[in-house]
């Protein structure tokens, strides 16, 4: 079982200044609430209540200003500085003491995910015991991502990291599950030519020893990527339409709360003291009248 869970949101969001100058790339909006908040939420629905925030050197006060702990949640928040990138594996060696001798999923921060299915898919896959667990989403430019090459089984049998040659059309997204060996293995990459230890380097460890199996989000399921402005613009575009459209709200992680039954009505009011007078609170004190 998987009950605990790491964020990475650190990166210099180079692609993104200056927006991203002063303020960290996942306190943007996307739409209506932070981009911070998409990722916290699939990690809610996973019903994952132990959380890690990995983020850049000197930002952790930012965060704190708007997620100051779990207890709003009823779930257990904690940050951590990252002094430089050095690739995404680092979450593992960081968040060592935090993983202990559990298992863990990691989600990276600027992932955006979207599904009927998904709150099943992730409950699943937290259900893994032993090797690692990847989601894959077809796309149509599978170069600008992590690629990957399955059986009959959905075992991996290759893994790619922007491969020049096609290998398939099957995308793996920045959600990934791991037996408590992901910390050993972490510590064994080596970095790469970009100088940063590679997450498909760690995913292979896995797959050379038969280890790494493939999940899907299916067709009727949204993966989006908000690496660049424009991404960052469609993925806003996206949750407005259905939002106002279907008058739920996406990421709204005090109603999955409620829902999970980790919070009761009067922490929504005190959710709704917390933001104030916005169309955030005006939604949430419907969850609750
Ligand atoms: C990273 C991973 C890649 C994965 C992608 C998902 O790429 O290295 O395997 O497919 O995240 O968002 P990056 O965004 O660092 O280029």
């Amino acid at each position: 079982m998987i009950k605990k869970g790491i964020i990475l949101s650190g990166g210099l969001g180079t692609r993104m200044s200056p927006l991203t100058k002063a303020v960290n790339k996942q306190l943007l909006p996307i739409y209506d609430k932070p981009l911070i908040y998409y990722p916290l939420s699939i990690f809610l629905l996973a019903k994952i209540k132990n959380i890690l925030i990995i983020v850049n050197k000197g930002q952790v006060d930012q965060y704190r200003k708007i997620l100051p702990d779990g207890k709003r949640l009823g779930i257990n928040i904690e940050f951590m500085e990252q002094s430089t990138p050095k690739g995404l594996p680092d979450a593992f060696i960081l968040g060592k003491d935090f993983i202990g001798k559990d298992n863990v999923a990691l989600i990276l921060g600027d992932n955006f995910f979207y599904g009927q299915n998904l709150t099943k898919t992730l409950i699943n896959n937290c259900k893994l015991k032993k090797g690692a667990k990847i989601l894959l989403h077809k796309v149509s430019k599978p170069d600008l991502y992590g690629v990957a090459k399955i059986d009959k089984k959905n075992n991996v049998k290759k893994i790619i990291e922007k491969p020049k040659n096609y290998l398939s059309d099957l995308a793996v997204t920045g959600l990934y599950f791991f037996d408590n060996n992901v910390v050993k293995y972490a510590r064994q990459l080596k970095p790469s030519k970009r100088g940063e230890i590679e997450i498909t380097d760690l995913l292979n460890i896995y797959r050379s020893k038969g280890f790494l199996k493939a999940d899907f989000i299916g067709r009727g399921g949204a993966w989006l990527d908000t690496g660049s402005i424009e991404d960052f613009y469609k993925t806003s575009a996206f949750v407005s339409a259905i939002e106002n459209r279907q008058g739920f709200k996406i990421a709204c992680i005090e109603e999955i709360a409620l829902n999970n039954r980790w919070i009761n009505k009067n922490d929504i009011r005190k959710a709704i003291k917390f933001y104030g007078n916005c169309i955030y609170s005006k939604y949430l004190s419907k969850l609750i009248n």
